[in-house]
């Protein structure tokens, strides 16, 4: 067993930017009686996770039956919701991993791509706000952003920035499929004025028995790169996203804890990118992204060491995680 109080290197810097803040609408949504969500991805981590909390919340809502790629459903689905807000929790993840989206495109396209196109598209046509749990694995440290030095990527990046030119990126954005296809959706969907994305990283949570969760996960492995990256604690950041629908707030959002926290206790073996790479299929991203957005919106929003703290470490003081 290992204590889920050891391991790793969180990293996330804060840097003051300017930035507005886009909203859809004139004023925020406040009252659970105005409220009705619908959610895509009942049987998924994420989806299942927003069905809870709105139940907790009091908030009305209801899962989508519809398919994504099948804008009929979904058009079924408004006309008989009839929401105040969508949440797109869908999406092609891979089992057991992204790896098989490389060997699986057209099924990865037609979900993540069409699917999620084409869901923007019927809610922009009613003017609903779509908040869409998206990636934020789409960078890698480069030059404008080295690695320990808390510059990190900004809501504004993409991918296709002149900055953006390691041959490490260039070698992704030539081979990678998996990581590719974040890209042309993240960009055709900021022409959406009513989309909200959220760039989730490696997501942790504190239900330890999932094998998705960041921290099972790494603790399974017998090597590990030791990259300090980005992370999203779910538990206390999709409460934050059901707030950021009732303030209709839209655009791009770095959806990951700021600061930084390394155990020195945890110990590891270490495992390079080329050794890495010689096991797995789709290139994994490493990088930081800048939360000052996301923390400016929200000032409460904790470090990702206090948020682990909070929400993870404490309510898992007797759980073991079965190697
Ligand atoms: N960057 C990261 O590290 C990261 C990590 C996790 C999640 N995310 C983002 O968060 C999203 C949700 O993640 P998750 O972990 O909750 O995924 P998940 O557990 O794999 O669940 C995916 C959900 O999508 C549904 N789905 C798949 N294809 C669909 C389609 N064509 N139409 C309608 N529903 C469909 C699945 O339902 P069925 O079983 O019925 O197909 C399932 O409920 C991902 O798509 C991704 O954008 C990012």
């Amino acid at each position: 067993m290992r204590d889920p109080n050891s391991l790793f290197l969180f990293f996330a810097g804060e840097i003051f930017n300017q930035f507005t803040t886009e909203r859809m609408g004139a004023e925020a949504n406040g009252s659970s009686s105005s409220l009705n969500f619908l959610i895509y991805g009942r049987t998924g981590w994420i989806g299942g996770i927003l069905g809870k909390l709105c139940a907790a919340q009091g908030i009305p809502y209801t899962y989508g039956s519809g398919r994504l790629e099948d804008r009929r459903s979904l058009v079924a689905d408004l006309d008989s919701v009839k929401p105040s807000h969508v949440f797109n929790a869908a999406g092609v993840t891979g089992r057991p991993n992204v790896d098989w989206c490389e060997s699986h495109k057209v099924e990865t396209i037609r979900t993540n791509v069409v699917g999620t196109l084409t869901l923007a598209d019927v809610c922009k046509e009613r003017g609903l706000v779509l908040i869409n749990y998206a990636t934020g694995c789409i960078f890698e440290y480069d030059s404008g952003h080295p690695l320990g030095s808390g510059l990190g990527f900004k809501e504004e990046d993409t991918l296709t920035s002149p900055v953006h030119s390691t041959p490490r990126q260039r070698l992704w954005s030539e081979s990678s499929f998996t990581l590719h296809r974040f890209i042309p959706v993240e960009e055709l969907l900021k022409n959406y004025e009513n989309v909200c994305t959220l760039r989730v990283r490696m997501p942790i949570s504190s239900d330890l028995s999932n094998p998705r969760n960041f921290i099972t996960k790494i603790t399974r492995y017998e090597k590990v790169v030791d990259i300090p990256n980005s992370m999203t604690i779910l538990d206390e950041l999709l409460p934050i996203s059901l707030e950021m629908a009732k303030r209709n707030l839209t655009g791009i959002w770095n959806f990951t804890n700021p600061g930084e926290f390394v155990d020195p206790s945890f110990t590891w073996k270490n495992f390079t990118l080329e050794e890495q790479a010689k096991v797995i299929v789709a290139p994994r991203s490493n990088n930081e992204l800048d939360a000052t957005k996301l923390k400016t919106e929200f000032p409460e929003m904790l470090s990702i060491k206090e948020s682990l703290v909070k929400f993870v470490f404490e309510p898992n003081k007797k759980t073991e995680i079965k190697g």
